[in-house]
């Protein structure tokens, strides 16, 4: 860009203009930003039970530190979208960078405060915010996180904090932190440092949701199956693989949802074989299968469904035959999600009956084989991160899994080549109760019949085309 500033404006004149639009130019896009329109956040008795909570699990004489997360450059003066670190955004509800937060086990003198927790976040600046959007400030941490012991971070210095003197710091090593490079090092340095039982804290606590999380949650996987039942009625061959993740993603925003949980992944043909394929650009032909996985993320949580639908908006007898092994495999694993039960009993479930099928077809001759075409886990936790954490041990009331088998026979493959280029995958998000798993995301068809008769109807972004 060019910039010519008229030659009768006087030095100071241009030296001014000239400035400003070096700061429009290098004022970056995209700073973590508060919000203060929804009404159905998580509220700050939340999180401050979840510091309780934390608190309960930690050694006496020990402090739990938490960094924010950092903002990631995407090229010259643009950054990435900002995305809270989860644990940070967990125990604070604050949607900012620059900031810390200390749990303490006991009550400890910091500045004239005694307290058991403290925060250090941005100051408020109306001059930033013209630019970047309103941030949470000192007053806005008491009044609307309820944390009464928030400073300034560019104060942090000053308090001259000095951790060495607990028993143990709890404090993960893969941290990041743009403002508090010095005191992460001191911290990485301290040989009390557990960083493990910092991992298996957050992890206990984070496995098991509250009624507020779970609300926010059926949210986000309501929101996710309307967009993949959209996106189901609206294919038809010749559409790109892009069409139909733009009518998912569409359907998420224009539901409230801030953001997609992970890249979507929407492969047809070929690329149906990919497990986590976010191409998205091929042209869809009807004999293609089209593996659509995508998740809204609501207020932080993130939704993860896949459902698998041929272009044609019918299954040939072999795409038929494959997709009710795996809906089978599902099935039986989702049956198993009942707690008490191991982690891995959905996927054991699950990899015996695709095993059999598959042996019976003559698609492998050997058991071992299944992992040829079915080769990663069933499940995994689903919460604030779409692979979220948990203990990964015996299946506890309140969690919520996803149920994903899925069989991937790729070109050229070593069967019938009939079945080349079918990948299906079908998952859904199930909540383990007392009593019967409680599948969240039942609310998208999944039965051929169901499908098929789904594609028939009219979609408003086929309307839009006519
Ligand atoms: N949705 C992608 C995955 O679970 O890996
Ligand atoms: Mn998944």
């Amino acid at each position: 860009m060019f910039l010519i500033l008229p030659k009768a404006l006087t030095k100071n004149v241009r030296a001014f203009l000239f400035s400003s639009v070096l700061l429009i130019l290098f004022t970056p896009f995209r700073a973590g930003a508060q919000n203060s329109y929804d009404i159905d956040l998580l509220t700050k008795e939340f999180h401050s039970g979840r510091r309780d909570a934390l608190r309960k699990l930690m050694d006496d004489s020990s402090v739990a530190v938490f960094f924010s997360a950092t903002i990631k450059n995407r090229s010259n003066d643009v950054d990435y979208e900002f995305h809270q670190d989860p644990n940070f955004y967990y125990l604070t509800g604050l949607n900012e960078e620059n900031a810390l937060l200390l749990v303490f086990k006991n009550d400890v003198q910091i500045g004239s405060a005694a307290a058991n927790e403290f925060l250090f976040l941005e100051d408020r600046d109306p001059k930033t915010e013209r630019w970047t959007g309103k941030k949470m400030g000192i007053d806005g941490a008491k009044t609307i996180l309820g944390i009464q012991n928030a400073f300034s971070s560019s104060s942090f210095a000053d308090f001259k904090i000095d951790l060495s003197r607990f028993k143990k710091v709890y404090c993960l090593k893969e941290n990041e932190t743009q403002l508090f490079t010095g005191f992460l090092s001191t911290i990485l340095s301290l040989t009390t440092l557990d960083s493990y039982a910092t991992k298996e804290m957050t992890a206990k606590l984070r496995e098991l949701k509250t009624k507020e999380e779970l609300d926010l949650m059926r949210k986000a996987i309501s929101i996710t199956c309307d967009g993949i039942k959209e996106a189901m009625k609206a294919l038809e061959p010749g559409m790109y693989e892009y069409n139909a993740e733009a009518i998912g993603e569409y359907v998420f925003k224009s539901k409230g949802a801030e953001d997609v949980g992970y890249p979507s992944i929407v492969g047809g043909g070929e690329n149906s074989c990919i497990l986590h394929y976010e191409t998205n650009r091929k042209k869809l032909s009807a004999k293609d299968m089209l593996v659509c996985d995508i998740g809204a993320e609501y207020h932080g949580y993130s939704a993860d469904v896949t459902r698998t639908f041929p272009v044609s908006g019918k299954f040939s007898d072999e795409q038929k035959t494959i997709y009710n092994i795996v809906l089978e495999a599902q099935q039986a694993g989702i049956a198993k999600c009942r707690a008490g039960e191991d982690f891995r009993a959905p996927h054991k479930e699950a990899t015996a009956i695709i095993q059999k099928r598959l042996l019976e077809l003559g698609i492998i001759k050997q058991p071992n084989e299944v992992n040829k075409y079915f080769f990663h886990g069933t499940s995994h936790y689903l919460g604030l991160d779409v692979h979220d954490v948990g203990i990964y041990g015996k299946l506890k009331p309140n969690s919520v899994i996803t149920v994903e088998p899925g069989i991937y026979i790729p070109f050229g493959s070593d069967c019938d080549e009939k079945w080349w280029n079918i990948g299906i995958r079908i998952e859904d998000d199930v909540l383990i109760t007392e009593t019967e798993p409680d599948v969240l995301s039942s609310c998208v068809p999944k039965t051929t019949e169901e499908i098929e008769a789904l594609m028939k109807q009219e979609s408003l972004f086929n309307l839009m085309k006519k």
